[in-house]
């Protein structure tokens, strides 16, 4: 199975968000960009005039992750600014199919979030709409935070589900990644892998990603 690595910059040097993708650039295959909105998060990110100029100067494409209220209205406007993923919360959305097919007619790959309470059976039959779900490893809105093993019985579930419905979807985890936790996440089903602080709390960042791979991939 191909595993992908987009490590978060949500605990890189924000103020140089240019410069922490570039040091990323030769070992990962995206970027993922933390959206949060202060309400469905109690933390207070970057916005799309941020997402605009990133993806126009990042040499990876940008894996938009947006823990925010009434995505169904600000989603879209992500995958205008150049975001080639773009990820809402099943707990924030309205229309989830009408959002996808929206995402998709942009240009961009829709992918759902799932926290770590959130059943993935109601979703079951849609997954086809879908390009990717992500599954919370942590309860979104930190980077740091330990990985919650108690999601791996629903990861293994997801991509049964996935495996049954014939569709290509990706399958991602985000919190809590590092490389004493990857190989769990890999041998559950995950082929998409978020990695924050285990990147960018390394002093060599790209080794840390081409470390994850490694320990992925055994
Ligand atoms: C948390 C974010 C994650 C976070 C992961 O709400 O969605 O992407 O940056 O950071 P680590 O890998 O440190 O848990
Ligand atoms: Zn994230």
């Amino acid at each position: 199975m191909t595993i992908r690595i987009s490590p978060s910059v949500l605990n890189a040097d924000l103020s140089d968000l240019r410069g922490e993708v570039a040091r990323i650039a030769d070992a990962a295959d995206w970027v993922h960009v933390d959206v949060m909105d202060g309400h469905f998060v109690p933390n207070l990110t970057l916005g799309l005039p941020v997402v605009e100029r990133l993806a126009a100067a990042s040499a990876l494409p940008l894996d938009c992750h947006l823990m925010v209220e009434d995505p169904d209205r600000w989603a879209p406007g992500y995958a205008e600014a150049g975001a080639r993923s773009v990820t809402f919360h099943a707990e924030a959305v309205g229309a989830p199919v009408r959002l996808a097919r929206e995402l998709r007619r942009l240009g961009a790959r829709a992918g759902l979030a799932l926290n770590p309470a959130t059943p993935v059976e109601p979703y079951a039959d849609l997954l086809p709409e879908f390009d990717m779900v992500l599954l919370m490893t942590v309860e979104p809105g930190f980077g740091g935070q330990p990985f919650l093993d108690g999601v791996l019985p629903k990861l293994r579930r997801t991509r049964a589900l996935v495996e049954a419905s014939g569709a290509d979807v990706w399958l991602q985890v985000d919190g809590g990644v590092r490389a004493s936790t990857i190989e769990r996440c890999v041998e559950a089903g995950a082929d998409m892998i978020v990695a924050g602080s285990a990147v960018y709390g390394a002093d060599d960042p790209a080794e840390a990603v081409r470390a994850l791979r490694r320990a992925a991939e055994q």
